[in-house]
């Protein structure tokens, strides 16, 4: 499958003066990482790259730091994710069935779980990984009081790689932004469309590098993993 990274935020919460996938990480960029793990998958023949064009030099000389056995285009994000992801599908090649979105901040997900998404995706429209939630939701209103306590055995947590039948989801973009809807991410705007997303199994460590602290926790994961 064709696979798209979205990597043309800013990253205002994590409160640095450059995009976050470009600060360190160990030893090398976070966004090194993502790439390495997403080139690493076998179901992954093709990555387009999403940016703002002030980072591609960047990113060009993380690529020339890896050997990465598929192909890398870039594209230019927009000012929202759904805005980058779009322009993203604009630049996949023609011929492209399939295809996979997943944030450069998720720089943990290992090359196995875009196998699984892939697998997945051999008998469904949809497909997208997830993790049963730990915590208790609580649905509130305008004034914070608790309206429902949704059955957390039916909660899981949306995570990417999330992966599509590319025709559909063009289809559910186009639509998305003739009607003026706003996601955050790619399974809300299919399932608007009312077309079906399966759920795999996603990684408890496959967290999104947000703020500060999420840094810190991803340097222990990859300490634990004797990741050099
Ligand atoms: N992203 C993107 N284009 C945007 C906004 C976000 O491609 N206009 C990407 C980010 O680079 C990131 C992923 O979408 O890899 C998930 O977004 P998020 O974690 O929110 O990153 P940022 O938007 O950069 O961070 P923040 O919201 O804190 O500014
Ligand atoms: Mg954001």
């Amino acid at each position: 499958m064709h696979l798209l990274i979205p990597a043309a935020g800013r990253g205002r919460r994590m409160g640095a003066k450059k995009n976050k996938l470009l600060l360190p990480l160990m030893d090398r960029p976070l966004m090194s990482w993502t790439l390495e793990a997403v080139a690493a998958a076998s179901s992954v023949s093709w990555i387009g790259l999403i940016g703002q064009p002030e980072d591609f030099p960047a990113f060009e000389a993380i690529l020339a730091e890896l050997t990465l056995a598929v192909p890398v285009q870039f594209a230019i994000g927009g000012a929202t994710r759904q805005e980058s992801v779009f322009a993203g599908l604009q630049a996949l090649p023609a011929g492209a069935t399939q295809v996979a979105i997943h944030d450069g901040a998720r720089c943990l997900a290992t090359p196995a779980l875009f196998d699984r998404l892939s697998e997945s995706l051999a008998e469904h429209l949809g497909a997208i990984a997830a993790v049963p939630v730990k915590d208790t939701l609580k649905l509130v209103n305008e004034q914070r009081m608790i309206c429902a306590t949704p059955d957390r055995t039916r909660m899981w947590a949306a995570q990417t790689p999330q992966g599509f039948a590319v025709p559909e989801l063009l289809r559910c973009h186009r639509e998305g932004r003739a009607r003026g809807w706003q996601v955050t991410d790619d399974a809300a705007l299919f399932e608007r469309c009312e077309l079906p997303v399966q759920v795999v199994e996603g990684e408890e460590t496959n967290l999104k590098v947000t703020t500060p602290v999420d840094l810190a926790i991803a340097e222990v994961i990859l300490r634990k993993r004797g990741a050099t």
